[in-house]
C-alpha cells in the first residue's frame, strides 16, 4: 500500500554497516614493487595503507557483508526491504546489475533492485535517489550500498594510480525520518561531462569493446590526469559546501561534522583552508583506505559516528566528486 507522508517527511538513516578486506597493502608493500616511495605517496596524497580485496572476492560479498551489518543496525529484515541501489563503477559482471545479487543472497524478495554509476560521487547520488523514494511516500526501507573494488581496474604498473585507491564498501539503510527537520534535508548533484576524459576507462563499453587489442593496449585501466582533477575536486567541495548552506540558510559554524569524499588528504586540506573550516571538523581515514570511490563517504560517516563526531541534533554535511566529471552535496540532521 502506498504511504503518503506528510510533506515535510525526510529520509533519515536508520542503519549503517561497512566491508573492508582483510589484506592491507601498505605504501612499502608498493614500493617494492614501483618506482614510488613511502615518502612521496605520503606527501602527495596522505594516503599510508589501503585495503584490496583477495582474487576470490567481487563487489557483491562486500555489499553483503556491509548491508548485513546495516540491516542489523537499523533493526529490520531483508524481506522488508523495498529498495536496493547500488553505487559502483566496478559490477561483478557488466550484465545483470549487481544490486540483482545482492537483492537475492540478502532475501530482500520484495525490493526492486537497480545499479547506478556516477563515478566516486556514485553514493551521493545514490543518497540523493533512494530518499527521493521515501520523501515522496513510494517507499518506507531503502538500502543504499556504495562499494567499488579499483583494485580491479587498477594498472599496477602505473605509479600515477597504483598508489591511490583501495576496495571498500559502505551500506545505509533509509527509512523515514522519526522527526521533523531531521534526516536528509538538503541534496545537490551535479555533473560536468567536458571533463570526462580526465578520469576514464577507455574500453569495454560500446565505443571500444572489449578485444585482443584493448587488453594489449591497456585500456581496460581506469587513466587519469591528476593536476586537472585535483583542481576540480577542491572546486567541487567547495561549491557542494556553500550551495547547500546558501539554500539552507546555514553557515560553516552550524556544522559540526564534514565528511568528504576521501581521495587525497591535500584536496581536503586545499578546500577546508579555503572554507576556513577547521581540520578538526573535517572527518579523514584515507590514509589507511585511500581512495575507494562510492564507498568512500559511506565508510567515513561510519567511522566518524563510531568517533563520535557529530550527536543527535548534529548538522553533518557531505560532498562526494569523482568521475563524469560529477560532484554532489547532502546535508543532514543526525
Ligand atoms: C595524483 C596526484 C597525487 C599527483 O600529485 P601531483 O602533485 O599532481 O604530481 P604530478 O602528477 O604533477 O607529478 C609530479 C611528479 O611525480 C611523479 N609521480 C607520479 N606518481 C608518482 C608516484 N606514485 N611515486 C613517485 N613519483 C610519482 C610524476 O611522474 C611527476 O614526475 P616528473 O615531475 O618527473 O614528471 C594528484 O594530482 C592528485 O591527487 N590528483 C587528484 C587525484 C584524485 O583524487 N582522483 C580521484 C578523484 S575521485
Amino acid at each position: 500500500m502506498r504511504v503518503v507522508p506528510p510533506s515535510h517527511t525526510h529520509a533519515q538513516v536508520s542503519g549503517m554497516g561497512i566491508a573492508l578486506p582483510e589484506q592491507v597493502v601498505k605504501n612499502s608493500d608498493l614500493e617494492k614493487r614501483l618506482d614510488t616511495s613511502d615518502e612521496w605517496i605520503v606527501t602527495r596524497t596522505g594516503i599510508r595503507e589501503r585495503r584490496i580485496a583477495d582474487k576470490d572476492v567481487a563487489t557483491s560479498d562486500l555489499c553483503i557483508a556491509a548491508a548485513e551489518e546495516a540491516l542489523r543496525d537499523a533493526e529490520i529484515s531483508a524481506s522488508d526491504l523495498d529498495l536496493v541501489v547500488i553505487c559502483t563503477v566496478t559490477p561483478d559482471n557488466p550484465v545483470p546489475a549487481t544490486a540483482c545479487m545482492v537483492q537475492n543472497r540478502l532475501g530482500a524478495k520484495k525490493a526492486g533492485a537497480f545499479d547506478l554509476s556516477a563515478g566516486c560521487t556514485g553514493f551521493m547520488y545514490g543518497l540523493a535517489v533512494g530518499s527521493q523514494f521515501i520523501e515522496t511516500g513510494f517507499y518506507q526501507r531503502v538500502l543504499v550500498i556504495g562499494a567499488d573494488m579499483l583494485s580491479r581496474i587498477t594498472n599496477w604498473e602505473d605509479r600515477s594510480t597504483a598508489v591511490l585507491f583501495g576496495d571498500g564498501a559502505g551500506a545505509f539503510v533509509l527509512t523515514p525520518s522519526s522527526k521533523e527537520g531531521y534526516g536528509l534535508l538538503k541534496f545537490r548533484l551535479k555533473a560536468d561531462g567536458s571533463g570526462a576524459p580526465f578520469l576514464m576507462v577507455e574500453a569495454g563499453g560500446t565505443r571500444i569493446p572489449a578485444s585482443e587489442k584493448t587488453v594489449k593496449n591497456s585500456q581496460h585501466y581506469l587513466k587519469m590526469e591528476g593536476r586537472p582533477v585535483f583542481k576540480f575536486a577542491v572546486n567541487a567541495i567547495l561549491d557542494g559546501v556553500l550551495e547547500v548552506l546558501k539554500q539552507e540558510n546555514l553557515t560553516i559554524e552550524d556544522i559540526d561534522c564534514f565528511i568528504f569524499h576521501q581521495a587525497n588528504v591535500r584536496i581536503l586540506e586545499n578546500a577546508a583552508k579555503q572554507l576556513k573550516i577547521p581540520m578538526e571538523k573535517v572527518f579523514t581515514n584515507v590514509e589507511r583506505y585511500g581512495n575507494t570511490s562510492s564507498a568512500s563517504v559511506p565508510l567515513a560517516l561510519y567511522e566518524a559516528r563510531q568517533e563520535k563526531k557529530f550527536k543527535r541534533g548534529s548538522y553533518v554535511l557531505m560532498v562526494g566528486y569523482g568521475a563524469g566529471l560529477t560532484w554532489g552535496s547532502a546535508l543532514m540532521r543526525w
